[in-house]
């Protein structure tokens, strides 16, 4: 059977840190992507997401800034080169894989972030926060007896934002907009605190859990990581029970 359109864009959309600074991303389609990531299934449909694009260059520098440094205490400092080789051993190029690791250990792989035109950077910095007490949690009466949905209320707020920020992703790509989801500047309680701060997020209600980079590519990337086919990743019925092939009777 062959793909669809909806289908293409999924296969075809690309993680793009390289943007053509010449170009702009005018406000009415950074419109349309937040609309269609609003779209996205939420439980209760309670919407837990609130997004802020950053525009302003020392905001995004600082938000760069933090994903630059976590990188490389991160991978530079905290992860040996030899696990960083096995996790991208995909890589099949000797010269791809170190130049990879390189740029990773060195924080130079998220500079994209920071939106400088000196490095190919992103003109638009999407910013997704989620309420964390959105389901049951919020409610008066439920307040303190673990709500509906119990401690789980912060899972179902990071779910619903990963749900909406994929919708965000594949709307750019549809529009011909180049994104690259991040979280390195969010892994760290520190960067979540400072991030929140500089954005005037309400604490801790609201945690910025990740980035969206927007921009036009610089160039055009089709290839991407290689991804698992559904006979490695699907069971039929029960765990290691094999799903059958596509076209297999
Ligand atoms: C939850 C999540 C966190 C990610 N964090 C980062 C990040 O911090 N920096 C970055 O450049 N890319 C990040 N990515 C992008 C992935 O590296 C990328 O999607 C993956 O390698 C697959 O490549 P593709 O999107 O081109 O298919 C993240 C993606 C997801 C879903």
């Amino acid at each position: 059977m062959s793909d669809n359109e909806t289908i293409n864009t999924i296969k075809n959309r690309r993680a793009i840190r390289d943007y053509d600074t010449s170009k702009d991303v005018p406000d009415e389609l950074i419109y349309k992507i937040i609309e269609a990531g609003g779209y996205a299934p939420s439980a209760e449909n309670q919407q837990p997401w609130r997004v802020i694009v950053v525009r302003d260059k020392e905001l995004q520098k600082f938000i760069g800034q933090a994903a630059v440094d976590r990188t490389i205490l991160l991978f530079g400092r905290a992860t040996p080169r030899e696990e960083l080789e096995r996790r991208l051993s995909y890589i099949k190029s000797k010269a791809s894989l170190e130049r990879t690791i390189d740029i990773l250990i060195s924080g130079e792989r998220f500079e994209y972030i920071k939106g400088e035109p000196e490095t190919n950077g992103a003109p638009v910095l999407l910013v997704l926060a989620v309420d964390q007490t959105h389901v049951g949690n919020s409610q008066p009466t439920l307040r303190g007896t673990g709500g509906v949905y119990g401690w789980s209320s912060p899972r179902h707020a990071v779910i619903a934002g990963s749900m909406m920020m994929q919708n965000m992703a594949l709307a750019a790509a549809s529009l011909g907009i180049g994104s690259c989801v991040s979280s390195v500047q969010l892994d760290h309680f520190d960067d979540v605190g400072a991030v929140s701060e500089r954005l005037n997020i309400p604490s801790p209600h609201w945690v910025p859990i990740l980035c969206l980079t927007l921009g036009y590519p610089l160039a055009e990337r089709t290839l991407g990581p290689p991804r698992q086919m559904p006979e490695e990743i699907a069971f039929l019925d029960k765990w290691g029970q094999p799903f059958a092939k596509e076209g297999k009777e």
